[in-house]
């Protein structure tokens, strides 16, 4: 099979490529792409080019098949002050003694024990609301999260630290969206005015990381994420070090409560725009619960609910694009990629694409129904990504999502407060424009106490 070099793709300008399209309107630029240019095309940012794959046999070639000839790419590196060299940004060797280390953490019988914490803390917040007031969902649901995964990490509650740490995360993730559309990236070792900035956000995020690890080690807890991290031994019998401790806590702390937040935060908003759903939902919860706090053990019996995330997940998915870059050069797709060429793939593009999905734009739960799952390629739905470097904590996503929804399904509605319209804003993970407004409804399930 002849190779071709270089494939299609937009026209840009002499210096900056399609930068100026990519600060103005990434989901735009990279559905023009797709749809002008096909399933494999190519821009470039800056200095940088960049090839945008959207056909899910590719995205298997790249995440599983050829996986080893492939490296996180530029844009996490970024983060590599933040993260350090915790399980997601980590690669080789030491990615895969940590993988092995930490996947124990999250299997199934440790996750249940969570599920109680997931509950109280839902419950807790809808306890806090009242009847027809204003809401901004999509800070509630990050408070929530991030309450979540503190008390699941560190055994401890964030108690009055939560609007801080989302306060410092804004900084962090400001920075992070300025310098991916930038022409040229100093190394955040150069002290310029913006490294400095983030600089100090994340040494306040360490002291409060430092702080709830230290109240942790005083308390002196078994169940909870880190004190099976301190305990944990490699192959040969050696413990993580400090530092791993310290990349690998902060990259499961942020990977762990953004993601799902902004997963609960779009389900909402579908939900509030789409009544027959919200009622189908109701139905369910209300008819396996009765009004009583949801537990692990009725995850099986709430596949509406788990559908409803499912079909939350392929319209707004919060991880909405990955990135690789190849190791060495290869062939993919019939074209010849160099080493340390970076390659692209969207989840926000294939999850809406009608060759796979009938009605792409529609949210409708129910087709997930039949075994839809099944019989999609493997990559034309993939919320979590795949092949190694899957994400590690689905499985506690995927039952937080179903419980945080049962919980607040069985007591609230939402109407969502009208004006301009919310747009999904991709940075690192894909976010409401204006967050998500809308005026709390309480309600009860029928004969329920
Ligand atoms: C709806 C919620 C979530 C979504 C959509 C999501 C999505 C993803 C995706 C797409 C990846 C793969 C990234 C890549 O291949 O470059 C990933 C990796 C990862 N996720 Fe998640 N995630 C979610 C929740 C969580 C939770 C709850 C945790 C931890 C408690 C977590 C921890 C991680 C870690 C540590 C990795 C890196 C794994 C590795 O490379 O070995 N995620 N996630």
């Amino acid at each position: 099979m002849t190779t071709a070099t270089l494939p299609p793709g937009p026209k840009g300008r002499f210096l900056g490529g399609n930068l100026d399209e990519l600060r103005r309107d990434p989901l735009a630029l990279y559905g023009r792409c797709a749809h002008e240019f096909g399933d494999f095309s190519t821009m470039r940012f800056g200095l940088r080019r960049v090839y945008l794959i959207n056909h899910p046999d590719l995205v298997e070639m790249v995440l599983v098949t050829n996986a080893r000839n492939f490296i996180k790419h530029y844009g996490l590196k970024m983060n590599r002050l933040l993260l350090g060299d915790g399980l997601l940004t980590n690669e080789g060797d030491s990615w895969l003694r940590q993988r092995r280390l930490i996947q124990p953490v999250f299997n199934r019988d440790r996750l249940a024990g969570y599920g109680t914490v997931m509950v109280e803390l839902a419950e807790r917040l809808a306890a806090s609301w009242r009847d027809g007031e204003t809401r901004n969902l999509h800070a509630d649901m990050t408070r929530l999260t991030l309450e979540i995964i503190a008390r699941a990490l560190f055994g401890t509650g964030l108690t009055d630290k939560a609007s801080e740490i989302k306060a410092v995360l804004e900084t962090v993730g400001k920075s992070f969206n300025r310098r991916l559309a930038s022409f040229f990236v100093l190394p955040e070792s150069v002290p310029t005015p913006a490294n400095l900035h983030m600089r100090r956000a994340v040494q306040r995020l360490d002291e409060i990381l430092y702080d709830l690890i230290r109240r942790r080690r005083e308390a002196g807890g078994q169940n909870d994420l880190l004190s099976i991290l301190l305990q944990a031994r490699h192959e040969d019998g050696g413990r993580m070090t400090d530092r791993q401790l310290r990349d690998e806590a902060m990259t499961l702390f942020l990977a762990g409560h953004d993601t799902t937040s902004l997963t609960l935060s779009w389900g909402w908003y579908l939900l509030a725009q789409n009544p027959d759903v919200y009622d189908a939902l109701q139905a369910e919860v209300c008819g396996v619960l009765a009004g009583r706090s949801p537990t692990p053990a009725d995850l099986p019996r709430l596949p509406y609910t788990e559908r409803v995330v499912l079909e939350i997940m392929r319209l707004y998915p919060a991880a909405y694009m990955l990135g690789r870059q190849a190791v060495a050069a290869c062939e993919l797709g019939g074209y010849h990629l160099p080493a340390k060429a970076t390659v692209l793939m969207s989840q926000w593009l294939l999850h809406r694409d009608a060759r796979w999905f009938t009605e792409p734009e529609r949210f409708h739960p129910d087709r997930w129904a039949d075994g839809l799952a099944k019989r999609l390629p493997k990559f034309a739905y993939f919320p979590f990504g795949g092949g190694p470097r899957q994400c590690i904590g689905n499985s506690f996503a995927m039952m937080e999502a179903v419980l945080v929804l049962a919980t607040l399904a069985q007591r609230c509605r939402f109407t969502l407060v009208p004006g301009p319209p919310i747009r999904p804003a991709p940075g690192l993970t894909l976010k409401p424009s204006r967050g998500i407004e809308a005026v709390v409804r309480l309600t009860s399930c029928p004969g329920a106490a």
